[in-house]
């Protein structure tokens, strides 16, 4: 846990060796989710423990759940779909979008009514997104300017039908989540391909729910049968260290078991395409993901021009490869990314500002950014309490002439609880300030 809110990176170390990643955050929300309305008992191993984790399996246990924690494992005793009970108040998502979104899905589809709000910065992001096509499907729902806390009054009563014009597996999982409670085909369609992982469980779980391109076909008001699911390690957590390797001479580390589902792989495909030593082992897949183990050594990078649907491959890697940008000779420019400005912070107004406190050269548009590459200088970082920025700039420390101090980082717990520990024990010096 990081007690202390700005942390300093003072000295770097190159990374060596085998390097172990905590489970993935996407997974382990989905798996403690459809575990809380299957029929039986769902052990999840190497769940992630993070604080957007925890959230969600205590909204479950709000819901009347029996969801039990035995050190990395979740077990949690599902009593089917239709076992939910009212909360005793109001349920609170604290900074994870995800939980927020999906849950939301489950809770419009209730006979009882409930509330859902968030911290700070999750009551400013936009939930409109879901709103509206739930109401579409018949659920009362008040909010003030489509944000947290959201009200659910009325459950939804006739099968979704929407396409989502915002690429959001956050959208399109909540409205998969619905169509499980309700009698009939719904049908889900999404302009660009997200994430799937809703999807790959479901049919995990034997659901039946079928794929026609960008198109989810789900039969609802059927059993959902539990079983165990083992989550693959994160790809996005990955990212920060296999960036830093990257960018810092003589690394040279390995991974094991990461997911990469083709809809998350987009910031590898980009590395390699920069030039980096990035290699793929031992593919297979658990629990209907695929995984493999990643070898990575240090390289030196190229820029990139990026846009278009690559961009919802690497969403949450952006901040990462901006500062992989950072430290190549030229200028990159990513288009696209105005999805950016509604994540934990405006993920381009954040990054652009630190980049430029540390002496790299950025220009931005409402959804652009132009990276010159550049020597990091080092100086005070505000990471707005967004953990993904928080970790990109640390990394930022790997290459710097003089320490980089990154304030508000809290929230680093809410997906990689032991990231500092790591680059800890592989001799970088960081300290609470
Ligand atoms: C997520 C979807 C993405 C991603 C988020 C996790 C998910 O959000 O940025 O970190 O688990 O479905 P959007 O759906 O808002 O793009």
């Amino acid at each position: 846990m990081t007690n202390n809110s700005s942390l300093i990176i003072n000295h770097s170390s190159h990374l060596v060796g085998e390097i172990n990643i905590p489970g993935d955050k996407s997974i382990t929300h989905r798996a403690i989710i459809l575990g809380s309305i299957s029929n039986g008992r769902t052990i999840i191993t190497n769940s992630l423990l993070s604080e957007d984790c925890k959230r969600t399996i205590n909204a479950f246990k709000m819901l009347g759940v029996e969801i039990e924690i035995q050190d990395k494992i979740v077990i949690v005793n599902g009593k089917g779909l239709n076992s939910l009970k009212l909360p005793s108040s109001t349920i609170d998502a604290g900074n994870s979008g995800t939980l927020a979104r999906l849950i939301s899905g489950i809770l419009a589809a209730q006979e009882f009514s409930s509330v859902i709000t968030g911290d700070e910065s999750l009551v400013k992001r936009p939930m409109r997104r879901i709103i509206e096509p739930l109401e579409k499907a018949g659920a009362v729902i008040s909010s003030e300017n489509g944000q947290l806390p959201i009200s659910f009054d009325r459950p939804l009563c006739k099968p979704i039908e929407f396409t989502s014009l915002i690429p959001s597996a956050q959208i399109k999982s909540c409205l998969i989540l619905a169509s499980l409670f309700i009698k009939g085909r719904s049908e889900i369609d999404e302009s660009v391909k997200t994430r799937d992982h809703t999807e790959r469980m479901l049919q995990y779980l034997d659901y039946p729910l079928s794929i026609d391109n960008t198109k989810i076909v789900i039969e609802g008001n059927t059993t959902v049968i539990a079983k165990n699911i083992s989550v693959p390690s994160d790809i996005s957590s990955a990212a920060f260290l296999i960036v830093a390797s990257l960018i810092k001479n003589k690394s040279n580390i390995s991974l094991r078991s990461i997911g990469v589902n083709p809809l998350r792989t987009g910031i590898i495909d980009v590395l390699i395409k920069m030039g980096a030593d990035i290699k793929l082992v031992n593919l297979r897949s658990v629990c209907n993901e695929p995984i493999a183990d990643i070898h990575v050594k240090s390289s030196k990078l190229k820029p990139i021009k990026l846009a278009g649907d690559i961009i919802s491959r690497l969403i949450d890697e952006l901040p990462i490869l901006f500062i992989a940008c950072a430290c190549c000779d030229g200028v990159s420019v990513i288009e696209d990314i105005g999805e950016l400005r509604h994540k934990e912070s405006d993920r381009i107004k954040s990054m652009e500002e630190g980049l430029m406190n540390l002496g790299i050269d950025v220009k931005t548009t409402q959804n652009s950014i132009e990276i010159t590459g550049g020597v990091f200088r080092g100086g005070i970082v505000n990471s707005y309490g967004d953990h993904r920025v928080a970790m990109s700039f640390i990394i930022s420390g790997f290459v710097s002439q003089k320490p980089v101090t990154v304030t508000d980082t809290e929230n680093i717990n809410t997906s990689f609880p032991n990231f500092i520990d790591i680059l800890k024990e592989n001799n970088n010096e960081i300290y609470h300030v």
